[in-house]
């Protein structure tokens, strides 16, 4: 079904690297009329419906007027070393993503689509994985019109930092993509550009509820034509 473009998107996240890849469909696809990126450094990119909002996360409630959107992207993220402590990787992969989903839901947004990871569980042992599943937690609890969260495992794509777990994951993906058949396809590497879509067909589907994806449902709805 071919929308028209009478729909608002924000993205968060915007510079990394499902984000970028992200911005670069939902401009060219027709059915938004305006993108608005939050981010901490602008990307060198301008575009009729893109507007780049340079924002401090620690105080998102003093950017309401940019929040008033149909859809929000959420593809923050960190690591642990990178964000220095627990603490502050706690901050970015559930503080900021919660804060968004509740003012934007308050404002009126519909519908919220976010990148968890494979094994998120609230229940976990393992820090990483409990605090992407306690933001899956909370964020049903909103009751958006549309809640969508994907779990990727490893992904594929052009990252400027090093990462040695992930580069070793890249090196052998050939080899696990191989072996990854049946019911273990959701452990296949993924590439950035396939969630991006992914992300961008679910927000397409006409459909009420929330809707957790694995890495084989991502693959499978980023090659759906729903526009
Ligand atoms: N990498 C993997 O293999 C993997 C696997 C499964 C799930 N995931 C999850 O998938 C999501 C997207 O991953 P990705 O690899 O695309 O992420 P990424 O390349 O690391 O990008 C992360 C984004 O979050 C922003 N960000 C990080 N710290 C921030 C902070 N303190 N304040 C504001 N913004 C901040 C970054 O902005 P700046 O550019 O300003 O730093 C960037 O836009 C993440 O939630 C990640 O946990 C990743």
């Amino acid at each position: 079904m071919m929308e028209k473009a009478t729909k608002s998107a924000l993205i968060v996240g915007a510079t990394g690297l499902v984000g970028k890849e992200l911005v670069d469909i939902v401009l060219n696809e027709p059915n938004y009329h305006s993108v608005t990126i939050l981010t901490r450094k602008l990307l060198p990119l301008t575009h009729p419906k893109l507007e780049q909002i340079i924002t401090d996360f620690d105080q998102l409630d003093q950017y309401q007027q940019h929040l008033q959107v149909d859809d929000v992207y959420c593809c923050l993220g960190t690591t642990i070393k990178t964000a220095g402590s627990q603490d502050a990787f706690r901050k970015v992969d559930l503080t900021y993503p919660l804060e968004l989903a509740v003012l934007t839901k308050s404002l009126g947004a519909q519908k919220f689509l976010i990148i968890t990871a494979m094994g998120a569980d609230p229940d976990s042992k393992v820090f990483y994985s409990r605090v992407k599943g306690e933001i899956e937690v909370e964020l049903k609890d909103l009751g958006f019109s549309a809640l969508h969260i994907f779990r990727p495992s490893l992904l594929l794509g052009e990252r400027q930092e090093f990462r040695l777990g992930e580069r070793i994951g890249v090196i052998l993906s050939p080899v696990l993509s191989f072996l990854m058949v049946g019911s273990l396809k959701k452990y296949k590497p993924i590439h950035a550009k396939v969630v991006a879509m992914a992300m961008y067909q679910a927000s397409l589907l006409p459909k009420s509820g929330s809707f957790t994806y694995e890495s084989d449902e991502i693959y499978r709805l980023s090659t759906e034509s729903n526009s």
